[in-house]
């Protein structure tokens, strides 16, 4: 394929919040947040963001419109071949994230499915519970449902529909947001919903341990969709004049306010109703149904939520398995047909392994861990912030200031007055953030 240009400023922007706001908003932030205590957790979360997360997606935007490349050839191009093994990582994480991401997204069909065949009316939150439980712990049906999606991804990237699928969601995705805020109203309402929004915003300075220190890094990271390549490949395919601190900041933005309004839909309900809020994986497919059964017109909000969950999970799976695509097809010198069909034989095959994890597999445990969990916890928490320590310290300190100054400030036609500052966080806040945050975990270290 030629290194075609996403065709417009607006085009930029839908493509890269695409990839950043999916499941990991919607689905992974609230359960983390229940997990790991609520509003410390957030505090955290915040500062990450803004600290760590920005910079890093400023810098791989930077890195891959100078490379030209994929996530590994341009390290490359730029001279720096040392550095490929970011790229190899971030492949590797791709299909880790695409192994447990196949699956859930899966899910949100089934519940389009159920949405439509049964509604959620009058089920309690128990029988809500059980019913996910029963359906994710089967071994056929989570399966196709992934299989569907797998399929979906791949027909969208071989078809070069990309532009057409970023087109739709340019229009779905601010209806995702208002009926975001819609369940928000509705949950807030709810009597005892107040007592969410305290979780969610008082924050217990107790709470904040080495793992809730790690999973907030670990969930910036993976909601921004950084570390491992994927706005890497993206800034290789724009334009010479988009302004790539703007376009970071109105990613970071949007991702993180997408995050907050399902926070804000979530626990509300889930204190109300008196569900546990740390239920794991399975809480947004409990709650929100809760909401929706509590609504005028509830069973019509419930389909157009998962339709649109699903549209926007699918955005993030594109960039995925874009990634690994535009690798292998540069790399291995493979057409993309061959190589975008190959990629999604090996995610299925993961797919297959993380979705039996939630059912007959359970006991099936590396490091502590079922395939599902162990995909997620590799990926999120320790290859993105390797990556984004890689990239932070290559674009800091080993790449050409000058080289990455004229990048960023597009040959110097844009005001650079945040450089220094940038530049400075790069090298040292990011590096010493990151390895504080491992170095703690592990016990070695204690902030
Ligand atoms: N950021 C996406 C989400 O929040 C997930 C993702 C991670 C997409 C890494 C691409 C790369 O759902």
């Amino acid at each position: 394929m030629n290194r075609t240009n996403f065709g417009s400023k607006l085009g930029v922007l839908a493509a890269t919040a695409g990839s950043a706001v999916g499941l990991g908003n919607i689905w992974r932030f609230p359960y983390e947040v229940g997990e790991n205590g609520g509003a410390a957790f957030i505090l955290v979360y915040f500062t990450c963001i803004f600290l760590i997360g920005f910079p890093i997606m400023l810098s791989e935007f930077a890195l891959g419109r100078l490379g030209q490349q994929n996530v590994m050839g341009t390290f490359r191009a730029m001279g720096h071949k040392r550095w490929n093994w970011i790229g190899y990582a971030g492949v590797l994480c791709c299909f880790l994230i695409m192994g447990f991401y196949a699956v859930v997204m899966g899910w949100t069909l089934e519940y389009v499915y159920q949405a439509v065949v049964y509604g959620f009316e009058g089920k309690t939150a128990e029988d809500l519970s059980q019913a996910f439980t029963d359906f994710s712990s089967q071994t056929g049906r989570p399966i196709y449902w992934s299989a569907v999606c797998i399929v979906a991804t791949c027909a969208v990237i071989l078809q070069g529909v990309t532009k057409g699928i970023e087109r739709v969601s340019k229009m779905l995705m601010p209806l995702l947001f208002v009926l975001l805020i819609i369940l928000g109203v509705r949950s807030l309402t709810l009597e005892g919903g107040m007592e969410g929004l305290r979780f969610l915003f008082t924050p217990d300075f107790s709470k904040i341990d080495p793992d809730v220190l790690l999973s907030a890094m670990g969930q910036a990271f993976f909601s921004l969709s950084l570390g491992m390549g994927c706005m890497i490949t993206y800034g290789s395919y724009m334009s010479k004049k988009n302004n790539l601190g703007l376009t970071a900041f109105q990613v970071t933005s949007i991702d993180t306010l997408v995050a907050l309004l399902s926070a804000i839909a979530v626990f509300p309900a889930v204190f109300a109703m008196g569900m546990s809020p740390a239920q794991g994986p399975q809480l947004v497919f409990v709650t929100l149904p809760s909401i929706f059964t509590q609504m005028p017109g509830g069973y019509v909000w419930a389909i157009a939520f998962f339709v649109l969950l699903a549209i926007a999970a699918l955005t993030s799976t594109i960039s995925l398995v874009e990634v690994v695509t535009a690798f292998f097809s540069e790399e291995f010198k493979m057409k993309r047909r061959t190589a975008a069909i190959m990629c999604s034989a090996i995610i299925l095959g993961m797919a297959v392994l993380a979705s039996l994890s939630m059912g007959i597999w359970a006991n099936v445990k590396i490091l502590g861990h079922t395939f599902f969990d162990l995909f997620d916890t590799i990926s999120a928490k320790y290859l993105m912030p390797i990556g984004g320590l890689g990239i932070s310290i290559f674009s800091g300190w080993v790449l050409d200031q000058k080289r990455l100054e004229l990048e960023v400030t597009n040959q110097g036609t844009l005001k650079a007055r945040f450089f220094k500052g940038y530049v400075f966080v790069l090298k040292y806040l990011i590096p010493l953030a990151i390895v504080s945050i491992f170095l703690n975990e592990l016990g070695l270290f204690s902030i």
